[in-house]
């Protein structure tokens, strides 16, 4: 056991770079002291592999009847001060939302003892949940900031933190900093970070979007992260009253994404939530970019602010990831996100189908009378990748959200040599809230999870080899 942290057997579930859901059964998967995957062979291997490896057999610990190891969930977006009125408020569209309820809870952040409650619940109920890497935006105060970051240290979740810059807030002014102030924290903010040295905790440059950033802002923002090297992250095409303010704001730009870009904030480590009404010219620039989409389903049907076609981003290789974009989103889970996502895309397909079916009627009749439904085209089109798989979406809760982070040569799947980040899956839990009845394929009882299961199913969650849940007595 020298070399070796924990020995599993038993039944692993991912994706890979040419699979979307691979079921890997009777294997043994090894995690070394530094939380790295170390091996992963054919059970029947085990002995030799014991001998390789220098552990006890005895040591293996091996999962039960219908448990399943899946690589730990990845939250591209997510607002953690939001966390404190998640549930409630989202009667607003998007800009007013900010104006009512958002910015002025927000501002309540200068005080780091509230700061201090809000963040360690928001780290613990997400990282119970099973994400396993959290990219959050904070607010604009930095020590609130940094409480974050020692949040997601102490308790063991991966994370990328925003200490939020914004130099222009027209609706909510008090809750706004100069832009000197806002250059000069957002470096302290990074160098305080790296000068504490956490393993798996990192700064991200954050303008909150490009309505509250003055152009100087954007751009002395864009250059810091170019020499830095950092992570970016922001909103982007979220609402049309959004994009209007946007194009109104920033007259010498041709577009939304070209505000961004113009500034050097479109790198491929730039993550951008939402992206509902972005043209395929831009998309091809995302993808010239090697930038990628936070795509927020739950956030973007509760405070009405459009759909992104997930597939139309796919379709132009964009790198795609899911952010429930708390307190937008009402859910902090990713299996809430899976599920709008694929609700999301199902909406986008029925709404053509009816917009086709008129077409070929009107065409075929000359007559506006609805026509029925063409079953056997429907499920053609179903199958022909339009709508969203729920494998697809596992991957893109996964792997997905590591390559969206550019960390997918760390994190993503159970490839050896990365960090173990995975959660330990139980669909006959106590208080499951659904039932196994027979014994079914084990990619059933992934969809099964990812469809009505919830953090009861979710036996413990490692970051890193670490076991971060259940909590233990000393965090
Ligand atoms: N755009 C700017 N700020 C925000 C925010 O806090 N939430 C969402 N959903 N969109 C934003
Ligand atoms: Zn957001």
């Amino acid at each position: 056991m020298d070399t070796v942290q924990h020995i599993f057997k038993g039944t692993f579930i991912h994706s890979t770079t040419r699979c979307d859901c691979e079921v890997i059964e009777n294997h043994i998967l090894g995690v070394d002291h530094a939380g790295k995957i170390l091996f992963f062979e054919d059970a029947r291997k085990q002995s030799k592999l014991a001998q390789k490896w220098g552990f006890d057999e005895s040591s293996i610990q091996e999962l039960g009847k219908n448990e399943f190891f899946m690589p730990g969930m990845i939250d591209t977006h997510i607002h953690a001060p939001q966390y404190s009125f998640i549930g409630t408020g989202m009667e607003r569209p998007l800009l007013e939302w900010l104006e009512h309820t958002t910015f002025p809870i927000e501002d309540t952040f200068s005080d780091v003892d509230i700061a201090r409650n809000m963040y360690s619940a928001v780290v613990k109920r997400t990282l119970r949940n099973g994400t396993t890497t959290a990219c959050y935006f904070a607010t604009i105060h930095t020590d609130a900031s940094i409480v974050l970051a020692d949040a997601a240290s102490q308790y063991g979740q991966r994370a990328f933190i925003g200490k939020v810059c914004m130099d222009r807030n027209d609706t909510y002014q008090k809750y706004s900093e100069t832009t000197e102030e806002s250059i000069r924290e957002t470096k302290r903010f990074v160098d305080v970070l790296k000068k504490k040295k956490y393993d798996r905790v990192k700064a991200i440059i954050t303008p909150r979007f490009a309505i509250s950033c003055s152009e100087r802002l954007l751009n002395e923002l864009g250059k810091f992260a170019e020499e830095q090297n950092l992570h970016i992250q922001s909103h982007i095409s979220e609402s049309p009253a959004e994009i209007k303010e946007v194009l109104r704001l920033f007259p010498d730009y041709k577009n939304y994404t070209e505000v961004y870009d113009r500034n050097k904030l479109l790198t491929n480590k730039t993550v951008m939530a939402h992206g509902c009404y972005l043209t395929n010219e831009e998309l091809h620039v995302f993808r010239e970019r090697g930038a990628a989409i936070s795509h927020c389903p739950n956030s973007n049907i509760s405070l009405c602010s459009g759909h992104l076609d997930v597939r139309n981003a796919l379709n132009h290789r964009v790198k795609v990831g899911f952010g429930t974009d708390v307190a937008g989103g009402y859910s902090v889970s990713l299996l809430d996100a899976i599920r709008k996502a694929i609700e999301t895309s199902k909406i986008l397909f029925m709404e053509r189908s009816k917009w086709d079916n008129n077409k070929t009627e009107n065409e075929v009749k000359g007559s506006m009378t609805p026509k029925g439904i063409n079953r056997d085209a429907q499920n053609d089109k179903m199958e022909k990748n339009n709508v969203l798989s729920y494998k697809e979406a596992f991957r893109l809760a996964t792997l997905g959200g590591s390559e969206a982070l550019s960390i997918d040569h760390i994190i993503g799947n159970f490839e050896v040599g990365k960090e173990f980040d995975a959660l330990l899956i139980n669909p006959d839990a106590k208080d499951s809230p659904f039932e196994v009845f027979s014994h079914i394929p084990k990619e059933e009882m992934l969809q099964k999870f990812l469809i009505l299961g919830d953090d009861r199913n979710i036996k413990a969650v490692y970051v890193a080899g670490r076991c971060t849940v259940p909590f233990s007595s000393n965090t």
